[in-house]
């Protein structure tokens, strides 16, 4: 086990770098002996949080020298960012697992090295150390920013190394990011969750929750319109509470008013919201400002109160139908997306219903639908009564039917409508169109070319297909 001392944030990036210059001779040297740069693959599984994590693992892969690819079989280096949010994000790893294992014995110079949630789990560790010593390196979410060194660490030495913190209170965010799209980047405002709904793993995995100085994450937006950005989405487990616990508190709703006086910046998203921590100050933010976008997602989890209860949410199925009533009036054109759990301990058919009632009610624009899956060392693993897997099926069914048919039709509604979109990329199955998200997150294609990706147009909606739209650029 390795363990370095904590320094203060701005000589851990001092450090960091160094770190960066000594792992590129490392590198160096493999690209003398293969004769060509060698290649690093990052695999990100899980939300958005890791999707940013990865950007940062994989600006320091490119910044020592390594050419990044998409491809494992083609990589030198392959590096998973895992999830451990639901079983099936844990069986995904192991399986890719087995795969990368057949690589590496064809190829002895790979180098294998797994990070993020799941391997702030005891158990994930115990598994990786005893059926997949192929591994090379293994860490957590606390100390991502150590990457650079941690590689040094690999690269000197033949055995496994393993170095997972249980907590930091460091936020180092200044180095090398390799963005995945120019114009536009998530940004962490804050790290960690102290909600402990009873299902989750996220508080245990990614520690307390800390929020960053207001005028670093100021900052840091600055730095990326100037660098091509002109949206952003700002990223916490529950965005609602940020900055209840600086030392000179602020909250959310002030910060977004801070975010868009930022010249240059267009478009303000963020993720994700808890419903009990949403105030009146954040609806009204959100109604007078030009930049934040008309999308709001608001997990609701389940419909029935004793259910709510259990999950710990701290809010009941009234309580979350008054918000979304005050939302809309407020903001008429606000599009609300949900996470729903089915499946709970205890659920019956009778309590999905009441989740149900809550989606035709609020009439989502979307909803991500999840079968609950138990999450060892959390007190919902430790209920008593578990829902047999045949229940649960015909409760997700039943759910997810009726989300279908009312976020189709929300989408219908837009129909004919002129709205501003984001070009985000040239269509993957016809070139000659390019995808565009609109403000409420949708998706309309449209003929243009990749010229005109990260520019805003105004399109106008001509066909609903379901869940998106076709339509052309209107001048
Ligand atoms: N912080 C966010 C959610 C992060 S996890 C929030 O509070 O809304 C993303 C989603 O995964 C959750 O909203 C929940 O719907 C789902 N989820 C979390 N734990 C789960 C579990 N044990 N089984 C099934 N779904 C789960
Ligand atoms: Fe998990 Fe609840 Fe925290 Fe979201 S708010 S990350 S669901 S514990
Ligand atoms: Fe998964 Fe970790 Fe996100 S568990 S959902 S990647 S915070």
């Amino acid at each position: 086990m390795v363990r370095y001392t904590a320094t203060d944030d701005e000589q851990e990036e001092i450090l960091q770098r160094e770190y960066m210059e000594k792992a590129a001779l490392h590198v160096a040297a493999l690209e003398k002996e293969l004769g060509r740069a060698p290649k690093g693959c990052v695999v990100t599984f899980g939300c958005q949080m890791n999707a940013r994590d990865s950007e940062k693992l994989s600006g320091i892969l490119a910044k020592i020298g390594y050419t990044l690819t998409e491809s494992e079989e083609d990589a030198d280096l392959v590096l998973y960012n895992t999830c451990t949010v639901r079983d099936n994000a844990n069986q995904r790893v192991y399986g890719r697992l087995g795969y990368l294992n057949s690589l590496k014995k064809k190829k002895s110079h790979l180098r294998v090295i797994l990070c993020g949630c799941m391997m702030q789990e005891a158990s994930v560790i115990d598994k990786i150390k005893k059926s997949y010593r192929f591994v090379d390196l293994l860490f957590g979410t606390h100390n991502i920013f150590k990457f650079a060194q941690l590689l040094v660490t690999m690269y000197e030495n033949q055995e496994m190394i393993v170095d997972i913190w249980q907590e930091t209170d460091q936020i180092v965010e200044k180095l090398p990011v390799n963005r995945k799209y120019f114009y536009k980047s998530g940004i962490n405002i804050m790290f960690g969750c102290n909600n402990f709904c009873s299902y989750c793993i996220v508080p245990y995995v990614r520690g307390r929750e800390r929020s960053r100085d207001p005028k670093e994450i100021l900052r840091e937006i600055e730095r990326l319109v100037d660098d091509g950005v002109v949206e952003i989405m700002l990223l916490g487990q529950n965005v609602n509470s940020y900055g209840k616990n600086l030392e000179e508190p602020i909250t959310f709703a002030a910060l977004l008013r801070e975010v868009e006086k930022i010249e240059g910046l267009k478009r303000i998203r963020f993720m994700t919201s808890h419903p009990k921590d949403l105030s009146d100050e954040l609806i009204a933010v959100m109604r007078d400002s030009k930049k934040i976008c008309r999308h709001l997602h608001l997990p609701v989890q389940a419909g029935s109160n004793r259910i709510l209860q259990a999950m710990n949410r701290k809010y009941t199925k009234e309580q979350y139908l008054s918000l979304v009533d005050k939302i809309r009036t407020a903001i008429p054109d606000m599009s609300i997306t949900t996470d729903i759990i089915v499946g709970f301990p205890g659920e019956t058919l009778a309590d999905v219903e009441e989740t149900m009632d809550v989606v035709r009610k609020v009439q989502y624009d979307n909803a991500f639908t999840f079968i609950y899956s138990k999450r060892t060392g959390t007190p919902a693993a430790a209920m008593e009564d578990q829902v047999p897997e045949a229940v649960v099926k015909e409760g997700f069914d039943k759910l997810l039917k009726v989300v279908q048919d009312t976020a189709r039709e929300r989408a219908a509604l837009l129909q004919g409508k002129v709205l501003e979109a984001l070009v985000e990329e040239v269509n993957d199955q016809d070139a000659s169109l390019v995808t565009g998200r609109l403000s409420n997150n949708m998706l309309v294609h449209f003929p243009a070319d990749a010229s005109m990706i990260g520019k805003i147009v105004k399109v106008s909606l001509d066909t609903c297909h379901g869940f998106y739209y076709t339509g052309h650029i209107v001048d």
